[in-house]
């Protein structure tokens, strides 16, 4: 089940100018961009200490946040992720309990290099969350 808080992600139009202003106009320890081409995003981290900012855009076509940012034009808080320990139990149970997870339910590799899953927002007060197997 749950146990950590471990990102906040925020979906920007241009990650150079984000990735920029967090690290020369507010000082942050920023990570280099780094591109996921399976998950269709480009992203860096903001790495605060007891927990982290991923700023991400769209990458290729067809990504998953391409719509979002068509919905908030400035951009904006897109998913939290939240640490698990086992993530197979934790998917089983909340299938169980009937919440929705996106795509075929099967753990991808995210941007840690570790696996995650995405729970349905409808499910989840309008959030949608990210989990993540430590
Ligand atoms: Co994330």
């Amino acid at each position: 089940m749950i146990t950590k808080f471990n990102h906040v992600a925020i979906a920007v139009k241009d990650l150079a100018k984000a990735s920029n202003l967090y690290k020369e106009i507010l000082g942050g320890n920023v990570s280099t961009i780094s591109h996921y081409k399976n998950h269709g995003v480009s992203v860096c981290f903001v790495d605060l200490g007891n927990t982290k900012i991923e700023l991400m855009q769209p990458y290729g076509i067809d990504s998953p946040i391409e719509k979002f940012l068509l919905k908030n034009n400035s951009g904006g808080i897109h998913h939290i992720c939240l640490e698990v320990d086992d993530i197979f139990k934790t998917r089983d149970h909340l299938l169980k309990n009937n919440i929705a997870i996106i795509g075929n339910k099967e753990p991808t590799i995210g941007a840690h290099d570790k696996p995650v899953l995405f729970l349905h927002p409808k499910d989840l007060f309008g959030t949608l969350i990210e989990l993540e197997q430590e």
